[in-house]
């Protein structure tokens, strides 16, 4: 069954934990769908962990409809949830809907989530007026980078907690169906979670959050260049997968790969003809 905005709602009433993690491929999403993931994010973090950015700001609409429409083929049960990329929202309420849109219509994603509060409260209602379920994403939103200065832990003072707070009440009066809280202190994000009735998804948020959502090369040990403080690495594949690698050179080099299994056959008289 298609986890849908129902699932979510359900979920929190019945104080569920819903999961969701990122996956920005076909035989990704498969295996994440397969394990039981609800939602996958096709997140903009796509620029980071896929494409070598240093951070989200460069991704375009194409690459993630490319990477959504990809996901979505691979997930049967997950809700799939695309990432709208920077100024892709943010330029005006009718660049939003039209966004959102081609996300829906050309990626096949069921959902699209956007970062930030009350500025971009007018896009949510827009959005979901075109019968588009949106996620919201408060906290630290890696699009404003530039304007945090770096990537920090966000309402921390009591100005910021309100200030998150009635970020996290707009939110849903503006529509969303969910929203992320992302780098948050953790007894911050419990309170929001109780103040609110769509559920928080928390990512370095703490426990007391309505689910959880994690890149998927983080929590598997396949993404070095930096690992935040609030990832568990549940496998380390990176290590397995150079292994793998390095085992493949060493097998190539020395002619033991391929062996007569991986191998076709022809008859020897048709190739005796070939000399
Ligand atoms: O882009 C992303 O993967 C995200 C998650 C970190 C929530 O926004």
């Amino acid at each position: 069954m298609r986890t849908t905005v129902n699932t979510f709602k359900k979920a929190k009433e019945n104080k569920e934990k819903i999961t969701m993690l990122t996956a920005y491929d076909y035989s990704t999403a498969k295996l994440v769908d397969e394990a039981g993931v609800e939602s996958i994010l096709v997140g903009d973090s796509l620029g980071m962990v896929c494409l070598g950015y240093e951070d989200t700001l460069s991704v375009t609409m194409e690459d993630m409809i490319h990477h959504v429409a990809a996901v979505a083929r691979g997930a049967k049960n997950a809700m799939v949830i695309a990432d709208m990329p920077f100024m892709s929202y943010q330029t005006s309420v009718y660049d939003a809907v039209v966004n959102a849109g081609r996300l829906i219509k050309e990626g096949r994603a069921q959902a699209v989530k956007l970062e930030g509060g009350l500025e971009v409260c007018e896009q949510i209602k827009a959005i979901v007026k075109a019968s588009i379920p949106v996620c919201a994403h408060i906290g630290l939103t890696p699009q404003s980078i530039n304007a945090f200065g770096g990537f920090q832990v966000q309402g921390k003072g009591e100005e910021a907690a309100k200030r998150l707070i009635e970020e996290a009440q707009a939110v849903e009066e503006a529509g969303a169906f969910a929203v992320v809280l992302e780098c948050v202190p953790e007894k911050l994000a419990t309170l929001i979670s109780e103040k609110i009735s769509i559920p928080t998804i928390g990512i370095g948020a703490g426990a007391g959050c309505d689910g959880q959502v994690l890149v998927y090369q983080d929590m598997l040990g396949l993404y070095s260049d930096f690992v935040p403080k609030f990832v568990k690495q549940f496998r380390n594949l990176g290590q397995e997968m150079k292994a793998g690698f390095a085992d493949y050179v060493k097998e190539v080099k020395e002619g033991t790969f391929p062996a007569k299994e991986h191998t076709f056959k022809i008859d020897d008289s048709i190739i005796e003809k070939l000399y």
